[in-house]
C-alpha cells in the first residue's frame, strides 16, 4: 500500500488503537432534511471535536463545514435515487475523482445493494472506484446498503461484506446482527458498524459495545448520536467504548453524569 493511501486511511482509523469513531451526517443524500440534520452545520459543530471523520456529501461539505476544520472526510459518492421509490438500490456515481481530491476527501464512500435488482451496477461501480481511488492512494468505504426486501442476518451481511472486500473495499459498514463474529471473521477489510434508526441511548452504546466485542474496528454513526436530545455526550459515550475500552455499562454511567451535569 502506497503512502497516501496509508497516511488516508491513517486519518481514518487511528493508527495507535486500530479504531475508528465516523460520524455519519450523509442521510440527506436520498432521505432529504433528515430529522437532526436540517441545519447540519449547527448539528456538527459541537460533535467534530469528539469525531474521528466526518461522513457527508460534498454539498454539505461546501456549505457547511469550514474548511479550516482538521478533520479527515470520508466523501459520499453514490446516490441518485430517492426515498419516494420503492427500490433505492439503483444508485450511480456521482461525483468524479477530480472534484473528491479537489476537496481533500481521505475516504470515498459508495454504497453496494447486494441481492438487489441493481446488484451488478452497484458492485461494477464499486470496482471502478477502487480503480480510481488505487490510482490517487484514496481507499473506498463500501456501505452494505440493505433494501426493503433484504434481511440484515449475518448470511446476508456476511455475503456482502467479504464481496465489498474482495472487489477492493479498504473498509466495510455494515450493520450488527446476531451471529456478527462470524461477518467480520469472513471479510479481509476492517469492518465498522452503521447506528441504524435511533433507539434509546442505552441500546444504542451496547450496540456500539458488542460491535467492538466482536471484532468492529468501530463506528459510522448518525441517528443514534444526532437525534439524541444529548448528542455530545452521546458521542462522548460511543466514542469512549470505541476509542477507550469502556464497557457500555461504563459508558452509559458517564453518559448518565455528563447529560445530568448538561456538560457540552
Ligand atoms: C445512509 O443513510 C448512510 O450511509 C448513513 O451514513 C449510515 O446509515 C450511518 O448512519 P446511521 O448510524 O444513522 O445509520
Amino acid at each position: 500500500m502506497d503512502w497516501g493511501m496509508r497516511n488516508r486511511l491513517a486519518g481514518i482509523i487511528s493508527p495507535v488503537t486500530g479504531r475508528c469513531v465516523m460520524l455519519a451526517i450523509d442521510h440527506g443524500y436520498f432521505q432529504g432534511p433528515t430529522t437532526g440534520l436540517e441545519r447540519p452545520g449547527e448539528t456538527i459543530a459541537p460533535l467534530l471535536p469528539h469525531a474521528d471523520s466526518l461522513m457527508l456529501t460534498r454539498g454539505v461539505l461546501r456549505s457547511v463545514v469550514d474548511a479550516n476544520v482538521r478533520v479527515p472526510i470520508v466523501l459520499r459518492v453514490s446516490g441518485g435515487t430517492s426515498i419516494l421509490k420503492e427500490d433505492l438500490s439503483d444508485e450511480a456515481l456521482t461525483v468524479s475523482i477530480e472534484d473528491a481530491i479537489r476537496l481533500n476527501a481521505s475516504c470515498l464512500a459508495i454504497s453496494i445493494f447486494v441481492g438487489s435488482d441493481h446488484e451488478r451496477r452497484t458492485l461494477t461501480n464499486l470496482a471502478k472506484l477502487c480503480d480510481e481511488g488505487q490510482k490517487y492512494g484514496i481507499p473506498v468505504l463500501a456501505v452494505t446498503a440493505v433494501g426493503k426486501q433484504m434481511s440484515r442476518d449475518a448470511r446476508y451481511l456476511g455475503l456482502a461484506c467479504r464481496i465489498a472486500a474482495e472487489l477492493g473495499a479498504q473498509i466495510v459498514k455494515t450493520y450488527y446482527c446476531e451471529g456478527f463474529a462470524k461477518v467480520v471473521e469472513g471479510c479481509p477489510a476492517p469492518v465498522v458498524i452503521a447506528g441504524g434508526k435511533k433507539i434509546d441511548e442505552r441500546e444504542a452504546l451496547t450496540l456500539a459495545y458488542n460491535a467492538v466485542r466482536d471484532g468492529a474496528v468501530g463506528v459510522d454513526m448518525g441517528r443514534n448520536i444526532f437525534q439524541s436530545q444529548w448528542p455530545v455526550q452521546m458521542i462522548r459515550a460511543v466514542r469512549s467504548i470505541v476509542q477507550d475500552g469502556t464497557t457500555d455499562v461504563q459508558a452509559w454511567d458517564r453518559f448518565q453524569s455528563e447529560k445530568d451535569k448538561g456538560n457540552k
